[in-house]
């Protein structure tokens, strides 16, 4: 028997605990700061209310008292219709969604920088994708929204296809022309869906990005724990119920993966996140918008360093930016994105979100406050001054759209061989490789590897960076299919 004393988890997370990191990552209500209530609650009562569901706390399945008296005040502060409490983090959101729309053979156009969930999606439905490229911005060297234009093309292109995909923001806050996408798309009878794992604040302030219910989306997936303020994991479906979607449906569907026994925990802290954002929000983000602000022009004076807002608004690849997405530019210091995610942690005790190679990005939330901001900007001061000079040579070519010969789902059940990746070209990924965060794919299962597709992998390789998704995690081997 091994030690059975030892609790490896327990153990870092009180490490993590000591080291008292300043947190700009999810979840947004940052060590519960933005989140005082829930946090009173849960040191009061504890495990006394870890509880399972019984008649007088109704059940989430099918919730026909106080879960559903607490999900529609959700729907209303949210201008939806109806909505879900969901337990499974976002990805069970989006997963459902897509689930309870499409049938095996059908079409979803999707952006093909949409997060794994929305792949896996088309895994678990069998549904068939048609990606549009987003817009690129060449100099800061990431995927933007997919322009107006380039949603009309793949609609007119892929006319059967029965739903359309949107990421409502990208993870580094960008949006795209959402008013007019929804209603090109119903005016071709495709069902809109948003991913809005980080636009759960939108609804909330009038100098936030549109959201996808204002928007009129269909169906959207909001994460309340990246930027509402409630407990990591805890998500919400919303939707309108109109000729697209069938309640009874969804509400099956989300039945068929849903847990039992859900967390009254979750759960409540979706309670208390909900009437925080509906009475609170809008002097809530104006507070912070003011404090992002000055921030944001201060760290624009260190040399080296842009962190870009809406001055890259173009009515194309971005026609809107949430100003709460904190992201610096970091191209002109002699360290990539990664190593300075890197240095962040290990000399100012500094969490980033994610970052690529010439950028990092820091989540903004509810739960920030000034203190944090200094500390964060003086960190960014130091390196700046101490790296500036030197041009990282990032990956700079565009990765086409993948060619996709079988479903998602197919290849998930076909047969498979393990294969060298430098070997690979022209085989068809039997896996999807990825860098988490974004967890957005480089490849997905079913898709044609190209030799673009290899080099950037192998850039990857050489990076500060975790490569998910393949069987092998250091990606020099890939399955493909075929025995
Ligand atoms: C764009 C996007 N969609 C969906 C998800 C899934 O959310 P969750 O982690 O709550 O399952 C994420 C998570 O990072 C995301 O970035």
């Amino acid at each position: 028997l091994k030690n059975q004393n030892k609790m490896p988890l327990i153990e870092a997370l009180v490490a993590y605990h000591q080291e008292a990191v300043v947190p700009f990552d999810v979840p947004g209500h940052k060590h519960g700061k933005g989140a005082p209530e829930l946090d009173a609650f849960i040191r009061k009562y504890g495990l006394e209310l870890d509880v399972n569901s019984m008649k007088s706390l109704d059940i989430i399945s099918n919730p026909t008292s106080v879960i559903r008296d607490a999900e529609e005040l959700l729907s209303n502060a949210y201008g939806a219709d109806k909505s879900f409490f969901m337990v499974g983090g976002t990805t069970a959101s989006v997963q459902a969604m897509i689930m309870s729309s499409l049938a095996p053979g059908d079409k979803m156009i999707l952006p093909r920088n949409a997060h794994k969930s929305a792949i896996n999606g088309l895994i678990l439905s069998g549904a068939i994708p048609a990606y549009i490229q987003p817009e690129i911005d060449g100099t800061i060297g990431i995927a933007m929204a997919a322009s107006y234009d380039r949603v009309k093309e793949s609609i007119e292109e892929n006319p059967d296809a029965k739903a359309l995909f949107l990421i409502n923001p990208t993870y580094y806050g960008i949006t795209c022309d959402i008013d007019r996408i929804v209603k090109l798309a119903h005016d071709h009878d495709m069902i809109v869906l948003a991913d809005e794992a980080h636009g759960a604040h939108f609804h909330f302030h009038d100098e936030l990005p549109r959201s996808a219910m204002q928007a009129g989306c269909d169906m959207s997936a909001v994460s309340l724990h990246k930027t509402g303020g409630s407990l990591t994991q805890s998500s919400a479906l919303l939707m309108k119920t109109n000729s697209f979607v069938d309640e009874n449906h969804v509400r099956n569907t989300i039945n068929l993966m849903l847990t039992t026994s859900a967390s009254y925990l979750l759960m409540a802290s979706i309670d208390f996140c909900r009437k925080k954002l509906a009475v609170e929000g809008q002097k809530i983000f104006s507070d912070l918008l003011d404090i992002v602000r000055v921030y944001r022009d201060k760290i624009n004076e260190i040399p080296g360093i842009y962190a870009f807002g809406k001055e890259l608004i173009d009515g194309k690849g971005v026609v809107d930016f949430d100003e709460t997405k904190l992201s610096v530019n970091v191209s002109e210091l002699k360290m990539t994105g990664y190593q300075i995610y890197d240095l962040l942690r290990e000399k100012y005790q500094i969490q980033a979100e994610l970052a690529d190679v010439n950028n990092v990005l820091f989540i903004i939330s509810i739960g920030d406050d000034e203190e944090a901001f200094e500390r964060l900007y003086l960190a960014l001061k130091e390196i700046g001054e101490g790296h500036h000079g030197g041009v990282v040579q990032p990956f700079r070519k565009t990765l086409d759209n993948p060619e996709v010969i079988v479903s998602p789902r197919e290849a998930y059940y076909a047969g498979k061989k393990t294969i060298l990746l430098a070997k690979a070209l022209n085989g068809i990924s039997g896996e999807s490789v990825m860098v988490y965060p974004p967890g957005i794919p480089i490849i997905s299962p079913g898709e044609r590897i190209s030799q673009d597709i290899i080099d950037y992998i192998e850039f990857l390789k050489t990076q500060h960076t975790v490569i998910t998704g393949p069987e092998d995690s250091t990606v020099e081997y890939i399955k493909v299919l075929g025995i």
